[in-house]
This record gives structure tokens, sequence and C-alpha cells, in this order.
């Protein structure tokens, strides 16, 4: 699979198969998200990986559409300093988030973002220093059934090229 069709066949999937990632491939993702470029290079994101069964289940009550995360093969935690504290925070979390989900497709992994909104629970689960902020979280797996997929890929959509880019001025 090459970039540009990575691009337009990625959909937002929440269902996964049992299959457990390998090693290679949860460390080719969370590689990708480390390589994503960032304001100034600043590189001011960390990444928890969990694939702990229990983890996850917990980590999926932390906001109110993450329930994927609870049977996802890998869920990754993206931890950024606050946007009061770094305007650049959540664009450069962005950044890696795409990498990340292009990249596991390209292993014929899919994915989907999680906002965590409940923040102390999160914190509870993952302990990070305070000054990181676990907003953003991805699921990862296997598609449980291609079909699925494919129902999937039909389904999304995206606004029509002229309703969104205009020329030279607005
Ligand atoms: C910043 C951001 C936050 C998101 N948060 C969630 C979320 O909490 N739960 C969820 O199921 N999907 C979440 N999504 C996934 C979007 O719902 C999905 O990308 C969008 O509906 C397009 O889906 P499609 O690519 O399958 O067409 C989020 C996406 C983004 C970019």
């Amino acid at each position: 699979m090459n970039v540009s069709q990575a691009i337009r066949s990625k959909r937002a999937v929440r269902s996964f198969s049992k299959q457990p990632l390998k090693d290679v491939e949860v460390r080719a993702i969370l590689n990708a998200g480390r390589r994503a470029q960032s304001t100034k290079n600043r590189q001011e994101r960390h990444f928890i990986a969990v694939q702990d069964r229990e983890r996850l289940k917990a980590l999926s009550k932390g906001g109110a559409f993450a329930g994927h995360l609870k049977c996802a093969a890998l869920g990754v935690v993206i931890l950024t300093p606050r946007p009061e504290d770094f305007y650049g925070a959540l664009f450069d979390a962005g950044q890696s988030a795409a990498y990340m989900q292009l990249a596991a497709l390209e292993l014929g992994i899919v994915s989907c973002l999680a906002t965590l909104y409940k923040e102390e629970k999160v914190r509870e689960i993952l302990q990070p220093p305070k000054e990181w902020w676990p907003l953003m979280a991805i699921s990862f797996g296997y598609p449980r059934d291609k079909k699925g997929l494919t129902i999937r890929l039909l389904r999304g959509g995206r606004k029509a090229y002229d309703e969104v880019v205009h020329q030279e001025t607005w």
C-alpha cells in the first residue's frame, strides 16, 4: 500500500480481532509517532503503549466514546503539554497520531482515536507526571472482519473538493 492509497482508504475502525500485534509491529507504529514532525522540532510528546487487557478496559472508561479501547490489541496514549503552556501541543499530537495510524494501515492494522475526557481517571490508570496531559489515545488492532471494514469504507465520506478548497483567496 502506498501513501496515497493509505490516505484514501483510512477510516476509523472500532472493532478488532483478538489477534495480538507482533512486537515489531508495535514498535513500527510507535516509531512513526516518534518520527512525526513537530513545532520547531520540539518533540514535546510521550507515548504510553498499553497492551494489558485490564488496563485497556479501564482506559476505555476514560472518555465518553472511548469504548473501542477495551477490545484493541494496542492502545497508545499521546501525552502533551497543555495548550496554554505550548500552543503547538495538540497540532503536534495530531501529526504523531496521523503518522502512527498510516504506518499501522500499511501493516493491515486498523485504528481509531479516542478522546480521554476523564483526566483524573486516566491519571490514576497511567500515573504520568503532572505536567504531561493524556488527552488522546488510539486503539489499534487487526480488523474483526474484512466485510465490516468494506462496509465502513463505503460509508465513510468527506466533503467535496470544491466545498473546502479555495484558490488564492476565500
Ligand atoms: C481529534 C479527534 C478525536 C476523536 N475522538 C474520537 C473518540 O473519542 N471516539 C471515537 O470513537 N472516535 C473519535 N474520533 C474519530 C472520528 O470520529 C473519525 O475520525 C471521524 O468520524 C471520521 O471517520 P472515518 O474516517 O471513518 O470517516 C476522533 C477523531 C479525531 C480527529
